[in-house]
C-alpha cells in the first residue's frame, strides 16, 4: 500500500524505506512512526527482502527528531506513552533477524540519532551531523537514545552529546565509533546498497544469528552470553547452508545459498 510520507523500493534484495518529509526535515511526527512501523512490519516479514536501508529525502536530513510541533500540551502520562510507542518500533528494528542499514544523509538529530542508533549499522554522508539536543527542549533522549549511545559510544561521549546538546559531523562520529563508513553524500546511496549486498553474499541464517547473538549476548554476562553463542553456532550446523558454505571452500567454488 501506499505511504504519505515514506516511500518504499526495493533494489536486488534490499528494501529502502525513505522517510519523505523534507520540508520538516523528515521529523517523525505519529503519521510518519505508524507508516514506518508498518513498512518495517512488512520488511520483517518479506523473504524478497534481507537487508533494509532506512535513509531521508532531500540532502539536508536524515531525520531532524521527533516532531517538535507534536509536543506541545502533552502531559507527564502522554509523554509517556510518546515514549513508550517509539521504543517499541525502534526496538523492533533493532530485534530485526535480518540487517537494517541507516543511511544518514545530513541532520540525524533527537529521533533521527536514535533511529540510526537502533539500526545494526550506519553509514554517513560527509555533510551528516549527530545530536541529542532534548535538554535544549526540557527534555531527554525517550527512543532509546540514554541507552543505545552508551552502549555504542560509552558513556563519556554519550553524556557529552545528552548534557551539552551539541552536534558531531561525520569525522567525528566515524572516529567514535557511531558510524561504520563516511561517504560523500553522492556516494552515500551506492555505498549502502554495496554494504547491504556485501552482506546479502552470505548465507542468510547465519546473518540472522549472528544478529541475534550480538543482541542476546550484550544483555547477558560473559559466560552465559558463549552459552547463547554455542547454542547458535549449533543451529547454524544444522542449515543446508552450512554444508553447502564449506563444501564450496574445500571445493574451491562460490558458495550458492538457499537459506536454508
Ligand atoms: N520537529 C518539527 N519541525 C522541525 C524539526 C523537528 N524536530 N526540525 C526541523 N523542523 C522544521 C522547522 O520547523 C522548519 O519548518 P518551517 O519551514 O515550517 O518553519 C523546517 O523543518 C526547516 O527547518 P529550519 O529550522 O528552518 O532549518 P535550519 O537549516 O535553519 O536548521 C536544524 C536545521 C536541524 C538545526 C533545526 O531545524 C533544528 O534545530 N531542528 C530541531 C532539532 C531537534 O531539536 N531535534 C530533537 C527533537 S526531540
Amino acid at each position: 500500500m501506499g505511504f504519505e510520507a515514506l516511500l518504499v523500493e526495493d533494489t536486488n534484495l534490499v528494501r529502502w524505506l525513505t522517510v519523505n518529509r523534507p520540508a520538516k526535515l523528515n521529523a517523525l511526527n505519529s503519521g510518519v512512526l505508524a507508516e514506518l512501523a508498518q513498512a518495517f512490519a512488512q520488511f520483517a516479514d518479506d523473504a524478497l527482502a534481507r537487508v533494509a536501508v532506512i535513509t531521508g529525502a532531500g540532502e539536508k536530513a536524515f531525520v531532524a527528531g521527533a516532531d517538535i510541533a507534536e509536543f506541545v500540551g502533552l502531559t507527564a502520562a502522554d509523554a509517556e506513552a510518546f515514549s513508550r510507542r517509539g521504543q517499541r518500533l525502534f526496538d523492533a528494528i533493532a530485534a530485526c533477524n535480518k540487517p537494517v542499514i541507516a543511511a544518514v544523509n545530513g541532520f540525524a538529530l533527537g529521533g533521527g540519532c536514535e533511529l540510526a542508533l537502533a539500526c545494526h549499522l550506519r553509514v554517513a554522508a560527509s555533510n551528516a551531523r549527530f545530536g541529542q539536543p532534548e535538554g535544549r527542549l526540557g527534555l531527554i533522549p525517550g527512543y532509546g537514545g540514554t541507552q543505545r549511545l552508551p552502549r555504542l559510544v560509552g558513556p563519556g561521549r554519550a553524556l557529552e552529546l545528552l548534557l551539552t546538546g551539541g552536534v558531531i559531523d561525520a569525522a567525528t562520529a566515524h572516529s567514535w565509533g557511531l558510524v561504520n563508513r563516511v561517504v560523500e553524500p553522492a556516494e552515500l546511496r551506492p555505498a549502502a546498497q554495496k554494504l547491504a549486498e556485501e552482506i546479502i553474499a552470505l548465507a542468510p541464517r547465519a546473518v540472522g544469528r549472528c544478529l541475534q547473538a550480538v543482541r542476546v549476548g550484550l544483555d547477558q554476562p560473559l559466560g552465559q552470553a558463549q552459552e547463547t553463542e554455542a547454542a547458535l553456532f549449533g543451529l547454524c550446523a544444522a542449515t543446508e547452508d552450512m554444508r553447502e558454505g564449506t563444501a564450496a571452500f574445500l571445493e574451491k567454488r562460490p558458495a550458492k545459498f538457499t537459506g536454508r
